[in-house]
């Protein structure tokens, strides 16, 4: 089976998964949690080398004080409890975002786990946290115009290279599958330079459903597409299919 080099996935329904149960929203974050365990311990086996997780987004912090509150703490319960096994799987953790949001005690676990696990060889864990495409960009293009202005750099010289190199990707390659759960069929601001070539996947079980059986039913349908990039398909099958995704 062709696998994606990238994966990525929009964890959403942790709400509606614990409305439908009658329980606080916190209770669907906390399912979630142990969802990501799960996929990602899979991810690791299957060989997958980057894995990108839209954790909390740029727009979450919009929410009641106390759901962000829980949210936080649940990723430095993750983050405590996780890294023994990320070491152990030899998982690499990355952060994309606007981490400098974060509060103060998150942000230093966050930059500690990712030091712990810097040497690590393995899959690429990257978590997206206050994480939101427009801001990327709009990061990034702020350092251009610096450096523009500063006379580093000329304004024709300015390619799809250089400005990917101001990302906060920089350095992963783009998302060969996208995985959205829940049912709603959109992007909501996750990688939106990343995205463009990328094969998208919707399914309608909330997060705290998914499973490594559906992922990897997820897979078999990444399997079915025909990946064209913008090319005729006569002239990718001459390059070889598929080429991005590593045969396993
Ligand atoms: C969407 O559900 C999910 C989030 C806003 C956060 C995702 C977070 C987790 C899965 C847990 C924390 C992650 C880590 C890595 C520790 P929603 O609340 O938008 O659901 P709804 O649309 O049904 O309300």
């Amino acid at each position: 089976m062709y696998l994606p080099r990238h994966l990525a996935i929009i964890m959403d329904g942790n709400g509606r998964w614990a409305r439908q149960r009658g329980l606080p929203r916190i209770l669907g974050h906390q399912q979630g949690v142990e969802v990501v365990r799960g996929i990602v311990e899979e991810c690791s086996k299957l060989g997958i080398s980057w894995l990108t997780l839209y954790a909390f987004s740029f727009e979450n912090w919009g929410r009641p004080e106390e759901e962000v509150e829980a949210l936080m703490e649940l990723l430095a319960t993750y983050l405590r409890n996780e890294v023994p096994t990320m070491l152990k799987h030899g998982i690499r953790l990355n952060v994309i975002g606007d981490t400098g949001r974060l509060p103060g005690a998150v942000a230093t676990m966050l930059d500690e786990s990712v030091e712990r696990t810097r040497s690590q060889t393995g899959m690429v864990l990257t978590l997206a946290l206050s994480y939101g495409a427009r801001d990327e960009i709009t990061r990034a293009m702020r350092k251009l115009a610096s450096a523009a202005a500063r006379g580093e750099v000329e304004p024709e010289d300015i390619s799809e290279q250089r400005i990917a190199a101001q990302l906060d990707t920089v350095g992963l390659p783009d998302p060969d599958f996208l995985i959205r759960t829940s049912g709603e069929m959109r992007i909501s601001n996750f990688l939106l330079w990343q995205l463009a070539y990328t094969e998208l996947y919707f399914t309608e079980t909330l997060w705290p459903d998914f499973s490594p059986d559906q992922l990897r039913q997820a897979l078999h349908e990444y399997n079915r597409r025909e990946r064209r990039f913008g090319l005729t398909a006569e002239q990718r099958s001459k390059e070889g299919n598929q080429e991005e995704g590593g045969r396993h």
